[in-house]
């Protein structure tokens, strides 16, 4: 299957990132390739891209699509919370810029038997790295009724989360919940149906929540945010995409903590927490997509890139 992902907010990301032709530059999220492809065209004589996708399917179509860069770009299968990691092992010490470009790719939606999409039926998977071992159908079938709620609740900001749950525990209570379409039909029968009538499908916000429990999207996000300018020289930049406000909200706050990081009362005259800044926000407002790429691609309509630089 061809991989097909159209890259969103990529002038504004390739702008923000400031590319140095010599600079080390990261893709945490290689996905199909389109934001390093165009990182790694304008690297000249010592430029560096080090691609991370915790997908072996994303890379290996990566790894094609970006060829023609040969040894410029150093392709790695792990997951981008490991950054500290993956540094020690290719030896190396900081990079000019890194770009996160969370969630799934059109790619791994349109691929049924992942079971990301709750328009197609297939077993209930939704794991972006194969080899991890929770999948939805650990989720789905093993959370206790108030685990499921939880997660439905919080990663979905779904107010019928508490009836979804019930209505899960109840219905497995006969046999395994197996597939998406299998679960579809229990959150359709969980909603009462005058509030399926509008808005999205019933399924989206259940199916986004357990995606993000299963891949802990979440509960990276921040730790990493933090080893990545760690890890950026200075003037360096990170740039970060994300798709809802729950990612938004984890950016915007990890971003102000870097650039504020004084924990000293606001009555004390001076700092003696010793807590110094490590570089500035660029983005005081989110960048938002153009009016023509929201034309062209609908689902950039709710990314929202933020960038920080290091001092
Ligand atoms: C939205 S796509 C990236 C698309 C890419 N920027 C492009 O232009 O083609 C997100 C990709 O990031 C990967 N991904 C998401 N979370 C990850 C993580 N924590 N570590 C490594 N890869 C991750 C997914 O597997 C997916 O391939």
């Amino acid at each position: 299957m061809e991989f097909r992902h159209v890259s969103v907010l990529l002038n504004e990301c390739i702008e923000g990132l400031n590319i140095k032709e010599d600079g080390v530059y990261v893709d945490g999220t290689l996905g199909g390739g389109g934001h390093s492809f165009e990182i790694a065209r304008r690297l000249g004589k010592g430029g560096r891209l080090i691609g991370i996708d915790q997908d072996t399917d994303a890379i290996n179509a990566a790894r094609e699509r970006l060829s023609e860069f040969g040894d410029k770009i150093t392709f790695v299968h792990d997951n981008f919370e490991n950054v500290k990691e993956i540094f020690k092992n290719l030896g190396l010490e900081k990079a000019d810029g890194f770009l996160i470009d969370i969630g799934v790719s059109s790619f791994q939606l349109d691929e049924a038997e992942r079971g990301f999409s709750y328009m197609q039926d297939a077993p209930l998977d939704m794991r972006m790295n194969s080899e991890s071992e929770l999948s939805a159908y650990d989720v789905v079938n093993s959370y206790s009724e108030e685990a499921l709620d939880n997660v439905i609740f919080k990663y979905g900001e779904e107010r019928w989360a508490k009836r979804i749950a019930q209505f899960i525990v109840k219905e497995r209570e006969n046999k395994p919940i197996e597939t998406t379409f299998e679960l579809v039909d229990i959150i359709k029968k969980a909603i009462p149906k005058g509030a399926r009538k509008d808005g999205p499908h019933p399924a989206k916000r259940t199916f986004q929540a357990i995606r993000i429990e299963v891949n802990r999207e979440l509960e990276i996000l921040e730790k990493t945010i933090d080893d990545m300018t760690d890890l950026l020289n200075t003037e360096g930049r990170l740039c970060v995409i994300t798709f809802h406000s729950l990612e938004d909200r984890i950016v915007k706050n990890a971003f102000r903590k870097q650039e504020n990081p004084c924990t000293c009362p606001p009555e004390f005259p001076v700092c003696v927490c010793g807590k110094k800044p490590k570089g500035r926000i660029i983005t005081r407002k989110p960048v938002l997509p153009s009016s023509e790429e929201l034309k062209e691609n609908h689902r950039s309509r709710s990314a929202k890139l933020r960038i920080f630089e290091r001092r």
